[in-house]
């Protein structure tokens, strides 16, 4: 969630479902795990210790914080690439005009944990609307992820808000493995 003032702000249609998807599947095999989230109206699985934040800025932070005592992150979140530059600390009032909101990058936060990464785990997830293998193969290698899973809009029942996905999972070393539409749940197991 990205601020433009006090009552409003840029958001996307994620619920969070399948990243508590895929905590609830670690924790029940005997991870220990910190799920860093936005908002959610999802209750926190048995067992993970969640973390809450808002905007993209506050996901890095506390992702930092945490990132070094890890042995690897799946990073779900559909965080958003950009953020109002100057956001209003009053209500912004209407007028006849037409309203530009500036926007300005937000930390990338794979792309940090990447860099930083030396031998833990990081998964990723690639959203797509369109040449799906292609983008999600091009975030596997500039985010350095070790495998990146890849679910796209195009496919009824995938992607946001449903109980269901349909994943690909692609590796660094190329190998890729479809999974059918299947519960969340499935998904992440697969995943785990
Ligand atoms: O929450 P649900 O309703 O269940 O929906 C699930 C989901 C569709 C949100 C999930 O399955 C999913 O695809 N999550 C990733 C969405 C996304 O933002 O993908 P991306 O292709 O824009 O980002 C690529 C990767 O970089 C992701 O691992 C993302 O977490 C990460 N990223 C992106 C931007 C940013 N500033 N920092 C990041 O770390």
């Amino acid at each position: 969630i990205e601020p433009i003032d006090p009552v409003r702000y840029i958001s996307n249609h994620s619920t969070g479902k399948m990243g508590y998807a895929i905590a609830a599947e670690l924790a029940s095999r005997g991870a220990q795990v910190t799920l860093i989230s936005g908002q959610t109206a999802l209750d926190v699985p048995d067992g993970v210790q969640r973390v809450d934040v808002l905007s993209a800025q506050n996901m890095f932070d506390a992702f930092i914080e945490r990132f070094e005592s890890a042995d690897g992150a799946v990073m779900c979140a559909a965080v958003a690439d950009y953020t109002p530059a100057d956001p209003s600390p009053v209500k912004i009032k209407k007028s006849d005009d037409e309203m530009v909101i500036r926007l300005k990058r937000t930390p990338d936060i794979a792309a940090t944990a990447g860099a930083t990464k030396g031998d833990k785990l990081l998964v990723g997830f690639a959203l797509e609307t369109d040449n799906e293998l292609e983008n999600a193969v091009g975030k596997l290698h500039r985010k350095k992820f070790d495998f990146i899973v890849l679910n796209s809009l195009a496919d009824p029942g995938a992607g946001f808000a449903t109980d269901t996905n349909k994943i690909t999972i692609i590796g660094k070393d190329g190998l890729q493995h479809p999974y059918p539409l299947e519960q969340k749940s499935d998904a992440a197991r697969h995943i785990v």
